[in-house]
């Protein structure tokens, strides 16, 4: 796994926006993995204003995202599918037939999840697969215990996961507890991974996921396995990296035709 720190979350935005940028110029027609919550706001900012100076078109590219929370319509503010209409789809060029997002209001889920998958594998798998990382350490919603080769299904938050997002939604009692999530096993067949992830409070997650070792109780310490995952954090993100002088290292020796 390649780990790029950067000093502040602006500059983690602007790397992830660089590789997005690269990836649509490489194949106009990606499929792009996507993901929601605070820490892809800035890398959607960054991709807007790239998208409005000519430097990304998203006319051919196709998008599925990681997650959505059950009951909700995509019509609803907390929705998932509102969220990416409005911090990306509504300020780019995207078909909105080329935007997939799980449907939270499915009435057969299991179906739905299958569906789901196939979409994804006859849009010819996902090229680049943005993730952020939760403070226990799951990737999209796979939550801690969460089997390593799960596929798009349904999964109950943890209390800390609603704690957490209760932010979004005024309080904890309003947070739904099912979502539907890719699995692990779906998110580990994208060609390329990228995960971000920002401030101290998700530097414990982000050393287990680095130096840890591979455990379910860890969701995302699978990405060890992935052969083309890169991690961007902040400096605040790696202050419990044992290697993090050497991550910087080798950033720094980076030959110049793998740099975006
Ligand atoms: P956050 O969530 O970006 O809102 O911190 C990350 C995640 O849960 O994957």
């Amino acid at each position: 796994m390649e780990v790029i720190i950067k000093p502040d979350p602006e500059a983690v935005s602007k790397e992830a926006a660089a590789l997005f940028q690269r990836q649509l110029a490489l194949k106009s027609t990606s499929v792009l993995g996507l993901a929601t919550g605070s820490t892809p706001l800035g890398f959607y900012r960054e991709l807007v204003r790239r998208h409005r100076d000519g430097h990304v078109d998203f006319a051919h590219a196709t998008t599925f995202n990681l997650d959505e929370y059950v009951g909700l319509s995509g019509d609803h503010p907390m929705s998932y599918r509102a969220f990416m209409r409005e911090h990306l789809f509504a300020q780019v060029n995207m078909r909105p037939d080329h935007v997939h997002l799980p449907d939270g209001q499915t009435e057969d889920i299991p179906v739905h999840c299958e569906d789901y998958e196939d979409e994804i594998r006859h849009a010819g798998g996902i090229d680049l697969q943005l993730l952020g990382i939760g403070s226990d350490g799951h990737i999209g919603f796979n939550e801690p215990s969460s089997s390593l080769s799960s596929r798009t299904r349904l999964k109950t938050l943890t209390p800390r996961t609603i704690a957490d997002n209760a932010r979004f939604f005024g309080s904890e009692a309003d947070v739904p507890r099912h979502v539907i999530t890719m699995g692990v096993g779906t998110i580990m067949e994208a060609r390329q991974v990228i995960v971000l992830a920002m401030g101290a409070g998700k530097a414990t997650a982000v050393a287990a996921m680095v130096e840890g070792a591979i455990t379910a109780s860890v969701p995302a310490s699978i990405l060890q396995m992935h052969p083309k995952c890169a991690l961007i954090i902040d400096e605040a993100a790696a202050t419990q990296l044992q290697r993090a002088d050497y991550y910087r290292w080798v950033y720094d020796h980076k030959p110049h035709w793998q740099r975006p």
